[in-house]
């Protein structure tokens, strides 16, 4: 008969014992923000990247943000210039070092495609071996259909004011060779052309080249174009593949077909509303 509230109050201090020792921890919780981006060495492009730095770390006014970016080429070429800028993977030993135990990784990239899959995988082998470290990943701008929906507004908002409706707007995506994450792109535009049919989407790789949108633009009989980037920076893409003087470029191709071009060099991360998507996302995962 004496047992059972014995046991109770054994119960109870360990219950009591043990919420002391989890808010203890969490006490000792150290958070950390990570962006990635796939990077750029282009300088002017950079300004982009200190829009989202400045936009993040004002929602995010606590926590200390640290940079890296995915893509090696970039960074061999900045470290020759001497600026070393870090992969995920350095990021995260990094904060290992510092005590870091709580890692929100926000993805900078467009699509869910081979960079944002790196990062995942960065993260998976960080965390078998220190599973003491926590780390979520934000997502990138497109996954489902409503956050392309969502892109497709911002996108139309964004648009100069002096566009007649009567112009074209192409945007110029990266593209992807994996077809289900070239998908997004081919969504994207799909939605774009239903909310005005003279706004298109294209891409330098993957399946939604140039091509279609010159010939509609062509047998629609248009006068003048828009380029806009729908990349993170206006970098080597934009400034050559997209407004670059070579015959290759858009800008030659649609000039050559007698449509007069206004290239505009500017990355999505200059857009604050797109910021925003890339906040919204990682502020889901830093909740948690
Ligand atoms: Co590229």
């Amino acid at each position: 008969m004496y047992k059972k509230p014995f046991f109770l109050i054994v119960a109870l201090a360990a219950f009591t014992l043990n919420s002391c020792i989890h808010s203890g921890n969490q006490n000792q919780m150290k958070k950390s923000i990570l962006l990635v981006a796939f990077g750029t060495s282009v300088p002017e492009a950079e300004k982009a990247f200190d829009n989202i730095r400045e936009r993040i770390s004002k929602r995010f006014p606590e926590t200390e943000i640290k940079w890296a970016y995915t893509s090696n080429i970039i960074r061999k070429k900045l470290a020759k210039q001497g600026r070393k800028i870090d992969s995920p993977k350095e990021a995260f030993a990094k904060f290992a070092e510092s005590g870091i135990t709580d890692i929100v990784v926000q993805s900078l990239h467009t699509i869910p495609g081979a960079e944002f899959h790196e990062i995942v995988k960065a993260a998976a082998e960080f965390e078998k071996k220190h599973p003491d470290i926590k780390i979520s990943i934000g997502n990138p701008l497109l996954t489902d259909s409503g956050s392309v929906d969502r892109m497709a507004d911002i996108l139309i908002a964004d648009i100069p004011a002096e566009r007649k409706k009567s112009d074209a707007v192409i945007y110029m995506g990266h593209g992807s060779e994996h077809h289900v994450e070239d998908m997004k792109y081919t969504e994207l535009n799909k939605v774009l052309n239903s909310k005005d049919p003279n706004i298109y989407l294209g891409t330098v790789e993957g399946k939604n080249l140039l091509d279609p949108i010159l010939k509609a633009c062509r047998e629609k009989g248009m006068a003048k174009a828009y380029l806009i980037p729908f990349m993170s920076v206006a970098g080597d893409h934009a400034i050559n593949d997209m407004a670059g003087p070579g015959e290759d470029s858009w800008k030659s191709r649609l000039e050559k077909a007698g449509i007069k071009t206004v290239p505009i060099l500017k990355g999505t991360a200059e857009v604050d509303a797109i910021v925003d998507v890339w906040a919204d996302n990682l502020n889901r995962q830093f909740k948690r």
